[in-house]
């Protein structure tokens, strides 16, 4: 298939973009694509590759932006339920630890995980997954998390692999046993810690390699913040799931600085998130690593919180920033990566440029994947966006709405929108 008349068709090609070379999309004018078995297999003007592919089918962009598939590198897609009893207390003066604390939050979304079943949790996270795509989300990481017990842990990790098998939606999973304290372990964290260690990593592992069917295991990921699990604590469950081979994770500095941060970029972490409070030191150190920070302006955003990651002075330190949703039941229930950047221009300060990139390629390399996705180059996963506008900054500049057109996942258009 030749995708041609791209009004600006965004490659990013090239790899993730650090500091001041974030915003590099590498645009074609009149630009096309061609693919072939699923797989971007040439780039060029719409000129040059008319001439050379006359046979192909073609698909007229009709002067539009052409643009990779939107990546998520950080959600918790897989829950069953909802707190908008809470949204309504925090708009009342609640806080979300306050909230927490008294057994809501997280918490409460666990015991509706636990109490659903296996087919009402497929079908509440597959209407979440299905949103997503029309939005132009074309690949999700999604976190478990909402168990906190061997059991329904293993059951969220079920309906992920199963979700990503249905497609066309591509899920990458993570473990979170270490997402919150559960009820039964309340004011004992030392000891769910060491059940996270002795029992659900090595279950995991065994369960993974039972039901993967050789996909490379999940990321584990820390909710390393007071009132979840301390420093202590985290560096415990991350580097006992290094030592098993897991790929690493944290939420570090959301509402508090406690040193996780640092610590992910010391183990070698692929990415550490949130980073709202991060000290500069902290900041100079996962800068100079190999580990990605993600903003997550959702959240604060749904928090009524001011409070956003510095991402300046992410940058400015030379660190490769992505931007991701958190989409969760708690304070950013948020299906559209179009929305995050909206977010990101006006409040981490990024140009359109910047806030595409940390979308695409840089969110790619969030999920260790930036050698198949995030960008538009031969040999990459055929994943692409019909935006419905010429001029590419109207991501960002406009908000609320869809601007995505058409979705093609690994070649096949999977989505059209009429109009
Ligand atoms: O990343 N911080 C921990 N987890 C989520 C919130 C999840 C929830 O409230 O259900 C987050 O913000
Ligand atoms: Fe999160």
């Amino acid at each position: 298939m030749l995708i041609h008349s791209a009004s600006q068709l965004l490659t990013l090609a090239g790899p993730p973009q650090r500091g001041d070379e974030l915003g590099r999309l590498g645009i074609i004018s009149d630009g096309a694509v061609l693919v072939k078995d699923g797989v971007v297999a040439e780039v060029g003007t719409s000129a040059e590759l008319k001439v050379r592919h006359p046979d192909a089918p073609w698909l007229d962009a009709g002067g539009k932006v052409v643009m990779p598939g939107l990546v998520d590198s950080h959600t918790h897609l897989v829950w069953a339920g909802d707190r908008a009893r809470e949204f309504e207390m925090r708009i009342q003066g609640k806080t979300y630890l306050e909230i927490m604390t008294a057994g809501g939050g997280i918490n409460a979304t666990v015991q509706a995980t636990r109490q659903a079943s296996r087919e009402t949790l497929l079908a509440q996270t597959r209407a979440r997954a299905d949103i997503l795509l029309s939005n132009g989300t074309t690949t999700v990481e999604a976190k478990t998390g909402y168990g906190l017990e061997t059991a329904t842990e293993l059951r969220q990790l079920e309906t992920l692999l199963a979700l990503d098998q249905e497609g066309p939606l591509e899920i990458i999973p993570t473990f979170m046993g270490a997402h919150a304290i559960p009820p039964e372990y309340q004011g004992d964290a030392d000891r769910f810690t060491q059940l996270i260690c002795q029992e659900m990593l090595p279950v995991v592992k065994q369960w993974w390699a039972d039901h993967s069917a050789g996909r490379p295991l999940p990321f584990v990921d820390v909710f390393c913040e007071a009132g979840a699990f301390n420093l202590e604590q985290s560096r415990c469950i991350l580097e006992t799931a290094r030592q098993m081979g897991f790929p690493l994770k944290i939420h570090a500095d959301e509402f508090e600085a406690l040193g996780g941060a640092r610590l992910a970029a010391e183990l070698g972490a692929v990415s550490a998130e949130h980073l709202v409070k991060t000290p500069p030191e902290d900041i100079k150190a996962l800068a100079q690593s190999q580990t990605v920070a993600v903003a997550l302006p959702p959240t604060p955003f749904g928090l009524g919180d001011p409070n956003y990651t510095p991402a300046k002075a992410f940058l400015e330190a030379g660190g490769l920033l992505a931007i991701a949703s958190d989409l969760n039941p708690g304070p950013a229930w948020c299906e559209s990566m179009q929305f995050v950047i909206a977010l990101a221009c006006r409040y981490l300060r990024l140009t359109p440029a910047q806030a595409i990139a940390a979308a695409t390629i840089n969110a790619a390399a969030a999920v260790n994947r930036a050698a198949q996705i995030g960008s538009i180059e031969p040999g990459k996963q055929a994943d692409l966006l019909l935006l419905d506008t010429e001029d590419y900054r109207h991501l960002g500049y406009r908000f609320g709405g869809n601007l995505v057109k058409t979705v093609i996942k690994r070649g096949q258009v999977v989505l059209s929108h009429p109009g």
